[in-house]
Parts: C-alpha cells; structure tokens; sequence
C-alpha cells in the first residue's frame, strides 16, 4: 500500500517507490532521514519508526508538522472554518488573491495549506522577498473529495510515526550514525519550481550539487547508507558532474520517460545512486 502526499508536490516521487522501498528495506531498524522531504511521500511510505523530515522550506516542514499534530477532524474544521471566510470556490480569484495576501501577512500554516490546494498546478512558489506568488488555479485547483481522502489519509499515517522535523539546508542536518538517508534534491537540469531561481527558498546551482556530493561521501566515509535519486540527462542536457561522481558508487536507471516521443527536448534519464547492495 502506497499513501500520497495530498499536494500533488512537485517533485514528488511516489512512483518511484517501488524501486525505493527495496533498497530502504533491510535498514526498517535505522532512523530515516529524508533529507530533502518536500511532500514527503518518501518518508511517509517507509517502515522505519523514526524519521527526521527535512526541507528548506520552512512553510511546508511547519505545515507537515501541524498536520502531524493536529487530529484530522480539528484540522480540517480550520480548514471548513477558513474556505468560507474567503468564500473559496473553483472560480473566487478574489477570495483566493486576499487568502495569498494575509499569508503574507501572517505565515498562517492553515492558510498555506490552503494556498496550495486551490493555486495554480499547486505550485509552491515565492518571490525573492519569499511572498507566496502562486497565480489562482482558476477552475482546477480546490480543496475537493479527492484532497480530503489524501490529506485525511496523510494525516492519519503521519501520526502514527515518530518524525523530527526541521527547516534546514541539507549540509546543516544532523544525521546519526544509525541513519539511513534519502537525498532527492532539486535537479541541477530541470525547471521544477523549486529550483527555477523563482521559488525564494532556494537556488540550486553547481556549487550546491557539489557540495551535496562532498556531504554524500562524507556519509559513505562514516558507513551510513544512502540512496539518491536524481536526473541525469534532459534532452540534450546531461547532469556531467553527477555523471562522474555517480561512478564511485552503484547506480542504475530508474525511469526513462519520453513525455512527448516526438521532442526530444522531454525526454528524461533518471538514476539512482547508492551504496546499499541491491539486486540489479
Ligand atoms: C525533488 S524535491 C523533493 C521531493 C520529495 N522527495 C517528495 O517526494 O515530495 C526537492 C526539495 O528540496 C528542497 N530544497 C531545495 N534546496 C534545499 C537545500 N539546500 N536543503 C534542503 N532542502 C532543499 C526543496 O524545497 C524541495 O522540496
């Protein structure tokens, strides 16, 4: 059984969970670091009983957090409570433009989750003063049926774990000597929102890939498993530093895609790399 995270997140890797699973399996015992957590359909979906979640946006780890926290029925009372102050609907632009502008204002977690359930795509996205500038998802985004399953489910599996949250950037985590790491960071030759140079949050860049791979080794030195996952090739673009530094390691291909087999410009190499044993 696979839970989703209930923010359709950009970025999200529940499809890769059948290839992620196995390779966490053996270390169910070891605290679980998901180290660049986003929506956490990673962590969420493993079997280990303690896990640090980490994400450098302070909203979405602070939402996560709360959600964790708070029975479901009280959080979405708030949640009720809210949508009809603003009279949000599929189609109340206005409604939404004030909910975005008192989020500014006030950095309400039950007002960001509701930013993203009715923004565009669910996007998750700042200005470089870090104000949430998400346009409206006008006749596609609400908080509908199918929100309400997956928030109630996510919420429901959160607290049944024990999960350590924190804000942080990645280089800055404790991770202890009984972890297993999972690392899914922005992809260096993408345009997923958070790494566009739009999100505010974060701006990933050369110097941060290769500072991700000194922290990795750094791991390996200290015998912690790691998996990560990334992309290596976009079209015509190759990742060439994840490309030579994968070779110190095991990787393998997880998904080649071709979104739109007539463009090559879509087509995309995901990999794993990792120094657990795996059957390939
Ligand atoms: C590919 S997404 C992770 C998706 C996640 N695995 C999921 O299934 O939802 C990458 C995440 O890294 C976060 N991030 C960006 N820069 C970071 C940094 N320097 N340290 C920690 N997290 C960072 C972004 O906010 C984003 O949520």
């Amino acid at each position: 059984m696979i839970y989703s995270c209930p923010f359709n997140y950009v970025g999200g890797k529940s499809k890769l969970l059948p290839v992620l699973l196995p390779l966490f399996h053996p270390y169910t015992e070891n605290v679980f670091v998901d180290l660049f957590g986003g929506g956490f359909s990673v962590g969420l979906n493993v079997e280990n009983k303690k896990v640090i979640y980490n994400d450098i946006n302070a909203d979405l780890a602070e939402l996560i957090r709360l959600i964790k926290n708070t029975p479901f029925n009280a959080f979405e009372s708030k949640l009720l409570q809210l949508i009809d102050r603003y009279e949000l609907s599929k189609t109340n632009t206005q409604g939404y433009l004030r909910l975005r502008s008192d989020f500014n204002a006030l950095r309400d977690p039950y007002v960001f989750c509701l930013l993203i359930f009715y923004s565009f795509n669910h996007q998750i996205r700042y200005n470089s003063s870090l104000q949430f500038n998400t346009p409206f998802g006008k006749n596609r985004s609400s908080y509908n049926a199918r929100t309400q399953k997956n928030l109630r489910i996510f919420s429901d599996i959160l607290r049944t774990k024990e999960v350590t949250f924190s804000s942080l950037t990645f280089q800055k985590v404790h991770v202890p000597d009984n972890a297993i790491v999972y690392i899914d960071p922005p992809y260096l030759i993408t345009t997923g929102s958070y790494n566009d140079g739009n999100r505010g949050v974060s701006q990933w860049n050369e110097a941060s890939e290769r500072e991700l791979y000194r922290s990795i080794d750094a791991l390996h030195q200290r015998n912690i498993p790691f998996v990560l996952s990334n992309m290596l090739k976009k079209g015509d673009h190759t990742n060439v530093l994840l490309d030579d530094w994968k070779n110190k390691y095991r990787s393998f291909d997880v998904a080649t895609q071709y979104k739109n087999y007539h463009r090559k410009e879509y087509q995309t190499q995901e990999i794993i790399v990792t120094n657990v044993p795996y059957k390939g």
